[in-house]
């Protein structure tokens, strides 16, 4: 590659046949694929019946999947297939764009609501992890959709509108967490202020050598819950009992996890999982996930019936959410999450 200075690793594979020294994880922390647990999953929540009589088992079911694997998928999510389909559609079509094109939205500043980067955080870290992304900021909708690619012609309306659906989804699962930990229905949804949402949309290339390096490495959400859309292509695995999972697709489930925050204002109740992507030689792979957060500004801190001065102390000190989105970036991705920085 001497000369070539490609920033996308999108660009930069079709050159390669082995995986270039700065991808090459230390051995300790590569992806072992054959200890991978691949026969038993997270848990499957089929939210048909959250409305009406039976909600309160629904929400049993979601407080299980909470307190014992931290992840779960939603089936009758109520998000119609026709807008995951066309979101899937215009994000492949988004990475097989002419790199100039791409290129446009480059930045490698993680402040920047708009961006397209590759790894995770150029600027601090010391080996590569095999993926790009775009990040978008998408609540409110009309502070961010002007800063959007205008290319392929229909990517803000078809992501606008997926953003629209996971928003109410999002909503939905946090008043049954909420409910599910025996707090009032909208206790999250006060307690995230005015609210954000980012999403992301990973692309991971085929990789010559999937086995020394990693899509992106074991780490915690920092935000709210995670509502992440898998192509057909495996990749996503989660942390349970120090054995990887692999999280198998199913066509129009939505994966969902518990973040930092909600770990935080349940006082460790509920867990923010470590979770990693893989990747593999022969297929790329894309990932769509939303993440629902705190406005900035947001005071986070254990709901006071979570705390009791003897039993159950507050484990964390109060924060904003952007203290916290800041310390995130700046450290990396790391096994031990950002949360143990906020302590008491
Ligand atoms: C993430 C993430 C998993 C995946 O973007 O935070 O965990 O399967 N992605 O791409
Ligand atoms: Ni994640």
């Amino acid at each position: 590659m001497a000369g070539t200075m490609k920033p996308l690793l999108t660009d930069l594979v079709s050159a390669v046949s082995s995986v270039p020294p700065n991808f090459i994880r230390p051995e300790f922390d590569r992806p072992n694929l054959h200890d991978v647990i691949s026969d038993h999953s997270i848990p499957v929540v089929d939210l048909q019946h959250l409305e009406g009589p039976n909600r309160s088992g629904v929400v049993k079911a979601i407080g299980r999947a909470c307190q014992n694997y931290g992840f779960f998928q939603v089936k009758n999510h109520g998000v119609p297939n026709e807008v995951i389909d066309k979101m899937m559609h215009v994000s492949k079509e988004f990475f097989h764009l002419p790199e100039s094109e791409r290129l446009k939205n480059y930045s490698d500043d993680p402040m920047k609501t708009t961006r397209l980067s590759t790894s995770f955080n150029v600027r601090t870290e010391n080996v590569s992890s095999w993926r790009d992304y775009l990040r978008l900021h998408c609540y409110p909708l009309e502070d961010y959709v002007d800063e959007w690619p205008t290319n392929p012609p229909s990517f803000r309306e078809d992501t606008a509108e997926y953003c629209k659906n996971t928003r109410r989804l999002a909503l939905t699962l946090l008043e049954a967490i909420s409910e599910s930990l025996g707090l009032e229905k909208d206790y999250m949804n006060s307690a995230l202020g005015k609210h954000a949402q980012h999403m992301a949309i990973n692309y991971y290339p085929p990789c010559p050598e999937p086995e020394l390096t990693l899509g992106l490495p074991g780490h915690a959400d920092p935000n709210a819950i995670t509502i992440l859309l898998q192509d057909d292509v495996p990749g996503l695995q989660v942390l349970k009992d120090g054995k990887w999972i692999a999280v198998n697709p199913i066509p129009y489930t939505f994966i969902v996890n518990i973040g930092d925050q909600i770990q935080v204002l349940s006082n460790d109740r509920y867990k923010s999982v470590l979770h990693r992507a893989v990747v593999n030689c022969k297929a790329e792979r894309i990932s769509i996930p939303t993440f629902y957060c705190p406005s900035p500004d947001a005071m986070i801190r254990a709901a006071p019936l979570m705390t009791d001065p003897v039993q159950h102390p507050s484990i964390y000190r109060n924060f904003t959410y952007s203290e916290y989105y800041e310390k995130f970036w700046k450290r990396g991705l790391n096994a031990e999450t950002c949360l143990d920085m906020f302590k008491i």
